[in-house]
């Protein structure tokens, strides 16, 4: 079976133990360079066994809620971790970390993304709406109202999602009947099975909102 171990690219003329050599002397003069101005670089293995340094931390805004926040990240931070990490809006949750469960959802300009499959870099130019920004004030969303009175959670731990996910749902006019609904809704799991009071909820709201 094959070795999944990266190796150095043979060089002519050169035994391995030179390669190592020419490999750490670029490590550690990367070090010597970065302890001179004071960051840690990260380093990164290429697929063409080059190794190169990648920019450690970025700047950017993001506009979340309507407030803007300004941040210094690591490019491969999620934007569920920026939320939840960074500028500790918990109410997003983190599942699968894979893209799977939709506890993450978010708003994204109003199309529901999974925070979790993005990296907070990508989405400076976007609106992002969490659960924390439904409510106005003391007045819960209708969907948020929906979900309470129809017990739609036990949990709660898909909660946010589901309710984010709802939201645009609605908006997308995707309520047409209960089987419309699973169908919009079903990139939301919810661990407790609570799919039927999720659907009569996301109904109510949907008729509310009509009005
Ligand atoms: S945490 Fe993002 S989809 Fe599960
Ligand atoms: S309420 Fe528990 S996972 Fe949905």
């Amino acid at each position: 079976m094959a070795s999944m171990t990266c190796q150095p690219p043979p060089r002519p003329g050169l035994p391995p133990s030179t390669w190592e050599a020419t490999r750490r002397t670029v490590l550690k003069a990367m070090g010597t360079a970065a302890a001179a101005i004071g960051v840690a670089p990260m380093v990164t293995a290429c697929s063409d066994h080059r190794t190169r340094a990648v920019a450690t931390t970025v700047d950017l805004t993001l506009k979340i809620n309507g407030t803007e926040h300004e941040l210094t990240v690591e490019p491969r931070v999620t934007l569920l971790d920026a939320l939840r990490e960074r500028l500790g809006l918990t109410g997003t949750k983190k599942g699968c970390d894979r893209g799977e469960c939709g506890a993450c959802t978010v708003l994204a300009d109003d199309r529901r993304i999974k925070s979790c499959l993005t990296l907070a870099v990508m989405q400076e130019n976007t609106a992002i709406t969490t659960v924390e920004g439904l409510a106005s004030g003391p007045d819960l969303h209708p969907v948020q109202a929906a979900f309470i009175r129809r017990d739609a959670f036990q949990c709660g731990g898909c909660t946010p999602g589901q309710v984010v996910s709802a939201v645009a749902c609605i908006e997308e006019s995707h309520t047409g009947s209960a089987d419309e609904i699973r169908e919009w809704m079903s990139g939301n799991l919810c661990r407790c099975a609570c799919y039927a009071n999720i659907v009569a909820a996301v109904q109510d709201a949907a008729q509310e909102m009509r009005r």
